[in-house]
């Protein structure tokens, strides 16, 4: 081998194992499930396991990470599809975001999932459990519906939230 590729493969080789010690932060602050969205709405078990498969993993504190999320640099794409991921919706902490988010957050969660725009495709590469059916589309997006109109899960006085917001 050409002595200059060598040395490349070397350099290249020397990063990818210094990359590997920037490892990712998966702790979680403290949360209590009694906060949790599905938990709250008392979500039927199928609609309770279809999420938490397709969505658990980005939108709340209980993220079950892949062994490649051990390995730079995919360790710090996962990552910041999580951060993200969280900080525009997290269900874990559902029952703290006021009456008019928890409304939307119903309605954006049934048109992710009608309308297919979630999981995001990246995330279905490695989970094909997440790759959820029409027919699990429109089971979802059924029981967001009753639960939308029923008020369940929106409502301010049904979580006693200890203080109230005005
Ligand atoms: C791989 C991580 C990942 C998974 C899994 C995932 N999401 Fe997301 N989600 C994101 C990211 C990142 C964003 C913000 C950027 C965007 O909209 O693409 C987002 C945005 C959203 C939003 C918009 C929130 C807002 O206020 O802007 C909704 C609603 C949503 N996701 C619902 C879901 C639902 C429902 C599922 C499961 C069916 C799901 N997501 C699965 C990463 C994920």
């Amino acid at each position: 081998m050409n002595k200059k590729v060598k040395i490349a493969l070397y350099a290249l080789l020397g990063i990818l194992v210094a990359m590997q010690f920037f490892r990712i932060d998966k702790k979680v602050p403290s949360f209590s499930s009694n906060d949790d969205f599905l938990v709250l709405t008392s979500a039927p078990d199928d609609v309770a396991q279809l999420m938490r498969t397709a969505c658990y993993d980005c939108h709340s504190y209980e993220t079950k990470y892949p062994w490649y999320a051990n390995i730079a640099p995919v360790s710090w794409w996962l990552k910041s599809h999580i951060d993200e991921g969280r900080e525009h919706l997290n269900y874990s902490l559902y029952a703290t975001y006021s009456a008019d988010d928890r409304e939307e957050i119903i309605e954006e969660t049934g048109e992710a999932v009608t309308e297919g725009w979630m999981p995001l495709d990246s995330y279905k590469w490695g989970h094909p459990e997440a790759r959820l059916t029409d027919a699990q589309r429109s089971r979802i997006g059924e029981w967001l519906m009753s639960l939308s109109l029923s008020g369940i899960g929106a409502e301010d006085d049904v979580y006693d939230l200890g203080e109230e917001e005005d």
